[in-house]
């Protein structure tokens, strides 16, 4: 039996970075993990159906819509064997609210042994999103990014309730990646 963790953070809090520092060291101790984009499962769906032209979009659907895509992601991740690190949201902004990313029927697919919360503070999440021009990210203030932060924290607190889960919380501050990478990699251990 493998591990399954759930990497959580709100968009540009840098969670993809630390992951990918943490596998380079696990890696080198022999520990393997497969890594797993739960959006780029939905998003994968949602591309062959036409409903969303890129990922950013995806968060604009239609609730009803991002549940269904949610459901067959669950689905997939599921079957995977192994060590598995799914990289997804704790929650997800909408326009119409929050939308919780691991409802009930996607945590009893994936049961997870631990949830990250990858966190930094507010202003440096926001720089983050200014300079990444790859993306189309939210445009919000540090107010909205804080109060995401700790709907997040909130949410996740009844994943455990659900599952019996561990919750960690990593922080990635500037100049402290590795710091952040090393207590992501003792998580996977
Ligand atoms: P996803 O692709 O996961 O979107 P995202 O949150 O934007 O994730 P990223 O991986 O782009 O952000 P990140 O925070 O990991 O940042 P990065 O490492 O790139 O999901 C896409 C969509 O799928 C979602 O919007 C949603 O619609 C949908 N979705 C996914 N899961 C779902 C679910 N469960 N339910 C419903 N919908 C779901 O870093 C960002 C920047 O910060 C980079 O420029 C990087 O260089 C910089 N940086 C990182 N670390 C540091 C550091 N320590 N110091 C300085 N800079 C740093």
């Amino acid at each position: 039996m493998g591990k399954k963790v759930i990497i959580t953070g709100v968009p540009g809090v840098g969670k993809t970075t630390v992951v990918n520092e943490a596998l380079k060291k696990l890696k080198a101790e022999g520990i393997e993990y497969q890594s797993i984009n739960f959006g780029t499962f939905m998003f994968d769906v949602a591309k062959a159906e036409g409903v969303v032209k890129d990922r950013d979009q995806m968060r604009t659907l239609d609730r009803q819509v991002q549940k269904r895509l949610q459901q067959h992601a669950a689905q997939a991740v599921a079957k995977i064997q192994g060590n598995v690190l799914i990289d997804t949201h704790a929650s997800v902004k909408t326009p119409k609210g929050y939308l919780a990313g691991l409802p009930e029927w996607v945590l009893r697919e994936i049961m997870p042994d631990t949830i990250v919360l990858v966190e930094t503070d507010d202003d440096q999440i926001l720089m983050r999103r200014l300079t990444d021009e790859t993306r189309s990210r939210d445009k919000e203030g540090s107010r909205a990014i804080a109060e995401h932060q700790q709907f997040n924290r909130a949410i996740a607190a009844s994943y455990a309730m659900l599952t019996g889960c561990t919750i960690k919380i990593i922080v990635n501050a500037d100049f402290l990646l590795d710091r952040g990478a090393e207590d992501m990699a003792a998580v996977l251990r």
